[in-house]
């Protein structure tokens, strides 16, 4: 879309101009009175707005690297489709003046029940990369997850959030080096291993096939190049991350390797990538304390089924004995009450911090978590809900 056509939608979206009002003011009819109230930043009233904000400022590999599913996007559509499904059987008549978003995640408190997943490359998307998104989560009240593909340190984005943040993990062949990695985070101030499960390969992203993704000069996964000698030439080669960053998964992964995992480190291990009810029963048995409903926003196994309409069997699986997150499309306030509704504990969001972050840094990531905070508060409001815990399947009908 072109900047101007953009900025036309933008406005009309938040009511400040009609239609007629801008065909007549491109016309230069003197009696079209613009709104005196102006929206404050008609650039992005919402993440999909953000989104196009932040297309015009990355470049094509990034924002194509940034947007992409594996194979058909056939999961990466569905994880949106599947909420608007889902209706909200609305309350009346119930005193919402106070409302309160605040919840629990593993002892910590976060104000709004939506957290930051772990996204890789964030300077591709800002020089100020997986700080400004850290300060973010901060300032916002809510909790990063630092990927293990981040651009910048586990120990600055540990001073960052003064330790509050959580670590992912990708779990590499050589469980020496994943044992000092896990070290590292640990003793850095992580606060849970956010282990990720879906990654035996890299699922296939054709976009970044195509554009031979690579990272720029001067960017590397900054974590791991002590770990392989050759890392930060292979992640330039442009082969695209299925080639270039392989040597960093293990396709052998299996069960035992959680219960290994649980042996090395005092830390809660979520296990994120899970969709089905029967995996997550055996999570129970491995040492694991809480889960991830996730399909990787759609970019590992094409056709896996969207999150939110897994979620409920996950939920009443192992909802009592372990916590629930989940991920996936999350794009306004409303999908995360759904998926509050549905038996999450929080969720996280993926791609609208990377569209916030580009589209502004720091502010940008702000403006992205604080749009999704004040669309859940609303929603909470019109639908009779004063906290979390009232967000139940009941408003499901
Ligand atoms: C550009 C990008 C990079 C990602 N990098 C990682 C990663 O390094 N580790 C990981 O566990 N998940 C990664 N994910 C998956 C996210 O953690 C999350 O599951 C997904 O983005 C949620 O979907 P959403 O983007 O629709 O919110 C990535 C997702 C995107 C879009």
């Amino acid at each position: 879309m072109k900047r101007i056509d953009f900025l036309q939608k933008a406005l009309l979206a938040a009511g400040g101009l009609t239609a007629g009002a801008l065909s007549s003011a491109r016309a230069g009819n003197p009696e079209v009175i613009p709104n005196p109230l102006p929206p404050a930043d008609p650039e992005a009233l919402n993440i999909f707005e953000l989104e196009q904000v932040a297309k015009e400022k990355l470049p094509t590999i990034a924002y194509d690297y940034y947007r992409s599913g594996a194979w058909d996007e056939v999961t990466l559509k569905s994880n949106r489709e599947s909420y608007e499904k889902l209706k909200i059987h609305y309350r009346v008549l119930v005193d919402v003046a106070d409302r309160d978003l605040s919840t629990t995640v593993f002892g910590q408190k976060i104000s709004f029940p939506i957290m930051v997943a772990p996204t890789a490359f964030h300077k591709l998307a800002h020089p100020d990369g997986e700080l400004a998104t850290a300060r973010a989560a901060v300032n916002t009240g809510t909790i990063m997850t630092l990927s293990s593909l981040s651009t910048t340190t586990i120990e600055e984005v540990a001073a960052a959030t003064n330790k509050n943040f959580w670590f992912q993990l990708y779990i590499n062949k050589n469980r020496e080096y994943t044992r000092d990695l896990v070290a590292r985070a640990e003793s850095a101030g992580a606060k849970a291993l956010v282990v990720t499960v879906d990654t035996p390969m890299w699922g296939r992203r054709e976009r970044d096939v195509r554009n031979g993704f690579h990272l720029p000069p001067g960017l590397s996964a900054i974590n791991l190049v002590k770990y392989d000698k050759d890392a930060v030439a292979k992640g330039q080669t442009g082969a695209g991350l299925g080639q270039s960053f392989a040597w960093m998964l293990d396709a052998t992964l299996q069960w035992k390797d959680m219960d290994w995992l649980a042996g090395i480190t005092k830390l809660p291990i979520i296990i994120k990538g899970v969709c089905r009810a029967d995996d997550a029963r055996i999570a129970l048995q491995h040492g694991v304390k809480g889960i991830v409903v996730s399909n990787h926003g759609g970019r590992q196994m094409d056709s896996a089924p969207a999150t939110i309409d897994v979620l409920p069997s996950i939920v009443d699986a192992v909802g009592n004995d372990l916590t629930v997150l989940m991920d996936g499309g999350i794009r306004r306030g409303l999908d995360a009450m759904k998926a509050i509704a549905q038996g999450a504990k929080a969720v996280l969001v993926g791609r609208p911090v990377l569209w916030g972050l580009a589209a502004g840094g720091q502010v940008g990531v702000e403006k992205a978590l604080t749009i999704l905070r004040t669309e859940l508060d609303l929603a909470m409001a019109l639908s009779g809900c004063r906290n979390v815990r009232e967000i139940n399947r009941n408003l499901l009908g």
